[in-house]
């Protein structure tokens, strides 16, 4: 993160050299179709759309790729799927339904946009941002940005129109030869009475969780700390949900794109000087960044660069010999069963710079603040946890969870703060002498063997 803010950064992503702007063509009309060895390039020359071949493919497919990047780099395909075997393919409007289609020569069409609402003289423009939209004279027939592939350009939305009944997630390439989706998909999952969470799924198994947005950022992506290169933008409301970004340095080529091969959203920019692609960011960033490695009120930590899992204060391993092998997926149980009812102010214990837990179970309210929050988790034996939604400043609003905790880890300091309920505990309080010098030791702790000899040691206190 720290390489990525840095000004080495900056200075390393060299000025993108603007040759002066030729009279391409941008747009087209239904009358002109485009063929095989044709091309659009948006107006300043940044984005070009047409027909290629990826990889070691001879298959043709219709797609975007940046214009002045000397690495074809492709952004967006249309027929993913349905590649066409030569070179006569051919892409036109078609006035009566309004839609944009491929087709082959023997005039069978192989994608299209689907019908739209009628349209007078409709043209299909590729814009600068790599936007490649089929417009009348009012309105956006339809865009490409609403259908990505395996990329996110800057302006482009990540998430939901509800309205629009759109879902705007990525999906991978197969491979470098296939861009027919992969089973690797990035986006929002809504889920029922949650905070929007970024996934990464494989299939429709979780992979990787951004966790909710606290004001600043995902709590759990530490690269989205502000910094002079991106803005970043979130929105939640009852029309649309999503994540977007802008380059705040102009010169910079940068993308986001979801990759099979490394199972990772990577975050790239372009190094013209050396003239090839670097990954500055990935998610997940490392191994404690796996959905739910510590399974359920389990908290990892990396140390020397392997993942430790530790339960929760006042929770044990639910199965001690998996614990001891580093299998943590069963994670951890109450020590003892919780009595709630007196309400003590002081159960719970401060976690500080953790990813918020997933919020599938979970209640907010934006107006509440950090006192009246934990009084509502006190009223309620089934609450779990609470901390404020939103961290700007002094803080505000209230997220409580109820049932078990998912996919928690430890951050580099950070401000977030979670409070987490241990009712039996007075340990929060109370670690004595031995057990915090162990635990010092522990975070000391660089070979995992010594550590598990010492998490032993630490339980039989
Ligand atoms: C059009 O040509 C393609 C490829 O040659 C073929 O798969 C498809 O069946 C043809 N469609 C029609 C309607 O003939
Ligand atoms: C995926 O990552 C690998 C290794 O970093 C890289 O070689 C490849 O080009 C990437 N693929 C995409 C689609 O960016
Ligand atoms: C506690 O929270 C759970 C989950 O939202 C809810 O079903 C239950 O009614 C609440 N109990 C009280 C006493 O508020």
């Amino acid at each position: 993160m720290a390489v990525f803010l840095s000004f080495t950064f900056i200075s390393a992503v060299s000025l993108f050299c603007f040759s002066v702007s030729f009279a391409f063509e941008s747009s087209i009309s239904s009358s002109q179709p485009i063929r095989d060895n044709r091309t659009l390039v948006s107006e300043t020359g940044t984005f070009k759309l047409g027909f290629f071949s990826p990889g070691n493919s001879r298959n043709r497919y219709l797609g975007i790729w940046y214009n002045k990047v000397s690495v074809q780099t492709v952004v967006w395909v249309a027929n993913r799927c349905n590649p066409i075997k030569d070179s006569s393919g051919l892409l036109r409007i078609n006035n009566t339904t309004g839609s944009l289609e491929l087709l082959y020569p023997n005039k069978s069409v192989i994608w299209s946009t689907g019908p739209s609402k009628q349209a007078q003289n409709p043209i299909l423009q590729l814009l600068d941002s790599g936007n490649l939209v089929l417009k009348d004279e009012e309105n956006y027939l339809w865009q490409s940005f609403d259908y990505p592939s395996d990329t996110l350009l800057p302006g482009m939305k990540l998430g939901q129109d509800l309205k629009k009944g759109l879902k705007r997630n990525l999906s991978a390439w197969k491979n470098f030869d296939d861009p027919c989706p992969g089973d690797l998909s990035y986006g929002f999952e809504l889920e029922s009475n949650a905070l929007p969470e970024i996934y990464i799924l494989k299939g429709p198994k979780k992979y990787y969780r951004s966790a909710p947005w606290n004001g600043l950022r995902f709590s759990g992506v530490s690269e989205m700390k502000s910094n002079p290169v991106y803005d970043f933008y979130y929105v939640n409301n009852i029309d649309e949900v999503y994540f977007s970004y802008e380059i705040k340095m102009k010169p910079v080529v940068s993308r986001i794109v979801l990759n099979q091969t490394t199972s990772a959203r990577q975050r790239i920019a372009w190094m013209s000087d050396q003239s090839r692609w670097k990954v500055f960011s990935s998610a997940p960033e490392d191994e404690c960044d796996k959905y739910s490695l510590c399974g359920a009120n389990g908290n990892c930590t990396m140390i020397s660069n392997k993942p430790v899992c530790r339960c929760l204060e006042g929770f044990k391993p639910k199965s001690q010999e998996k614990w001891q092998i580093m299998n943590w997926s069963e994670g951890c149980v109450r020590n003892s069963t919780p009595n709630c009812k007196n309400g003590n102010e002081n159960e719970f214990v401060r976690y500080g710079s953790v990813k918020l837990p997933e919020t599938t179970n979970s209640w907010v309210d934006k107006s509440m603040n950090l006192k009246e929050c934990k009084a509502k988790c006190l009223r309620n034996c089934s609450c779990m946890a609470y901390s404020n939604l939103n961290i700007t400043g002094k803080g505000s609003g209230c997220i409580i969870w109820f049932g078990d905790l998912f996919d928690i880890r430890q951050l580099s300091p950070d401000e977030q703060v979670i409070y987490i309920r241990n009712p039996a505990s007075k340990i929060s309080k109370g670690l004595n002498f031995l057990q915090k010098f162990i635990l010092n030791m522990l975070n000391n702790c660089h070979k995992v063997s010594f550590h598990l000899v010492f998490l032993y040691l630490l339980s039989a206190i």
